[in-house]
Formats: C-alpha cells, sequence, structure tokens
C-alpha cells in the first residue's frame, strides 16, 4: 500500500474523533485530516503484524497519544521493552533507545522509523574512549549514561539515567567513579553525593542552549512561575529552577504541585504533552527542539510498519557484554 493513497474517510473520521478529541487544543485544526488517516492505518497495521509501539515523551501529542502503546522518560522505555509480548517494536525516540529495547528484549524485531533519531551525547564518546578512560583510571567502576551507544555500554559497569544517577553512583560503594558521557549530569551528580565524579566533555545540543539570563527574564515577567530544569541542563540553569528531574520527574511534579504557571526546561513537546492532561497549568514555552527526537513522523512510523524498515541488530557478545550494564540499572530503580 502507497501512503499517498491515505484519505480522510468518513470511518478514519469515527475511529480517530477519541484521539482528535484529546489533542485538538495541541494541534492547528486544517492538519487533522493529514494526520488522522495516518493514525488509523498505524493502528490497524500494528495490530495485523503483532507490533508494540513505544514513545519517548519528546514525541508529538500526535504519536505521543494517536498511536504510542507505551510512553515514559528512557528508564521506563528500557523497563518496558524486556517485558513486551508482541514480536516487533518500533521505538518512537532515539536511536541509542531502539538499541537498548534490542538488548532487553534480544528475541524481538526492533525497527527505529528514523536513522536520523541519533544524540549529541551517544555521539560524543565510543567504546574504544572508554577503554582508554579505564586503562588511564584502573579499577574505577564506569557508570554511564543510558543516552550511549551498545559499544559503549559493552564496557560499562552499570548504566543509569537522569531518573537514577545518583542512586546508581551511591549504589556502587566506591569514593570514585567515571561518569560517562554527560558534563553536566555529571556536575549535577556531583551536587548530591560524596563520591568523587570524573567526568567526560558530551552534551546535549538541546538543553545546553538554556541560560540562566533566560530563567531570570522569564522570572521577572511571570511572578510565581515555576521552573523545572531537566539535568542534562548547564549548572547555572539547575541552579536558577526551582527543580531539577527527569522527563518523568517533571510530569509528576506537574501533577502533583499544579502550579498556576510553569516552564519545564527541556525540549518542546514535553510542554505539549503533560498540558493536555494538566488543563488548568499554564505551560510558558520557550523550548528548544531535539532534531532527532522530531526525525520520527508519523510517516515514517507507517513506512517502517509496512516495509520493515530500519530494523536494529547489533552482534550478540556487544549485545550480553551490554545486557548486563542495562540490567543493574533497572534492578538499582527510579529515585524519589
Ligand atoms: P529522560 O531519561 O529524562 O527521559 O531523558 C532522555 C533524554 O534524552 C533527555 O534529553
Ligand atoms: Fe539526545 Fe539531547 Fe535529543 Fe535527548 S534531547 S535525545 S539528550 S540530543
Amino acid at each position: 500500500m502507497s501512503t499517498q493513497q491515505l484519505t480522510f474517510t468518513d470511518e478514519v473520521q469515527h475511529e480517530t474523533s477519541s484521539i482528535y478529541n484529546k489533542i485538538k487544543d495541541s494541534i492547528p485544526d486544517i492538519e487533522w485530516p493529514f494526520l488522522a488517516p495516518y493514525i488509523y492505518e498505524i493502528n490497524k497495521l500494528k495490530k495485523e503484524t503483532n507490533s508494540v509501539i513505544l514513545a519517548h515523551n519528546y514525541q508529538t501529542p500526535q504519536i505521543f497519544y494517536g498511536v504510542a502503546d507505551i510512553v515514559g522518560d528512557s528508564l521506563a522505555l528500557a523497563v518496558e521493552a524486556s517485558k513486551v509480548k508482541e514480536d516487533n517494536i518500533i521505538m518512537c525516540g532515539v536511536h541509542f533507545m531502539a538499541e537498548t529495547a534490542k538488548i532487553m528484549s534480544p528475541d524481538k524485531h526492533v525497527y527505529l522509523p528514523s536513522l536520523k533519531a541519533g544524540c549529541s551525547l551517544a555521539a560524543s564518546i565510543t567504546g574504544q574512549d572508554v577503554i582508554e578512560l579505564k586503562k588511564k583510571h584502573p579499577g574505577v567502576p564506569v557508570v554511564t549514561y543510558v543516552n550511549t551507544s551498545a559499544d559503549v555500554k559493552a564496557e560499562t559497569d552499570v548504566c543509569c539515567t537522569s531518573a537514577n544517577a545518583v542512586k546508581v553512583v551511591e549504589s556502587l560503594g566506591v569514593d570514585k567513579v567515571l561518569f560517562l558521557p554527560d558534563e553536566y549530569l555529571a556536575k549535577y551528580v556531583a551536587t548530591k553525593t560524596n563520591v568523587e565524579i570524573i567526568s567526560w566533555h558530551g552534551k546535549c545540543e538541546v538543553h545546553e542552549k538554556f541560560s540562566e539570563a533566560e530563567i531570570k527574564e522569564l522570572r521577572k515577567n511571570y511572578p510565581g512561575l515555576m521552573i523545572i530544569a531537566h539535568p542534562e541542563c548547564p549548572p547555572d540553569v539547575i541552579a536558577a529552577s526551582d527543580f531539577a528531574g527527569s522527563t518523568s520527574h517533571m510530569v509528576n511534579y506537574v501533577k502533583d504541585k499544579k502550579p498556576k504557571d510553569v516552564f519545564l526546561v527541556t525540549e518542546c513537546s514535553m510542554s505539549d504533552n503533560i498540558e493536555i492532561e494538566n488543563p488548568d497549568v499554564n505551560f510558558i514555552k520557550p523550548c528548544n527542539l531535539c532534531p532527532h527526537m522530531k526525525s520520527i513522523t508519523l510517516s515514517n512510523i507507517l513506512d517502517c510498519l509496512q516495509n520493515k524498515k530500519n530494523e536494529i541488530l547489533i552482534d550478540s557478545n556487544t549485545l550480553e557484554r551490554a545486557r548486563g550494564s542495562i540490567e543493574k540499572m533497572v534492578a538499582i530503580g527510579r529515585q524519589d
């Protein structure tokens, strides 16, 4: 079937009406007749091909609410990937998330709708870099952020995400760790623990763009504004914010505190997705876009399902070595 044949029939309109009602305030009316046929086809084909769609919190509302079966932060996606029953996993996120799903569910077919969906943090370090670092710091355990390739994870003692980085570092019971590759997350962790942190120079191209000056300006314009930053932000941005946490921490914090005005210092789609569940909260949105996350579209999800495109394959030796580091992270769990 070619995607050109997709039309906004009465059946499509009827079958997608509950999704439309949920996300209608987040998308221009004029776009719905183009989006709905994709949502309808994807949901139909998903069942026919025994596939499940996992989506990160940074995906657009039409993906997050329209076609995803499981949504969450990178820790939740790693955990859920290990439990899926379907034969095929479509990862609406970035490459390291698809690799992590494959590592956690090696018998499943895992697909990434766009191979452009990389990550500046994952690109900042190779497995060989970790080997060199371990030679330089013999005996020092390696903690790596899940935003890394399978090659890097294979050289790692234990992975972490921003939802459990401090807990993972402290779980090791050592004085010193190599914490790779996010320099800003490493700095954030160092403010929360006495463990000495040796870091790398990776940065998230999205979060590094936020500045303390921008936060100060917003505070002037919105008295009482609650500001929640992702720990990938620069240290001065985190210090100027009210709270720092992973994307799921942000979701829960907004739900619990119900602030009048909130600014999420992170990728644009976070505010769009949380706003739908929290209509009484006013989201201030000077956000930055992740081009990698945004390379996933309804059109390439459908293409992926129809043509089994972009399957993620990892050699068995790397996969087995990487799996240990993710399983340890999952066993440690989330921090409050
Ligand atoms: P979370 O683990 O908080 O979902 O973050 C993943 C990510 O890539 C943030 O930029
Ligand atoms: Fe990577 Fe940053 Fe995009 Fe997250 S937001 S996927 S860390 S580039």
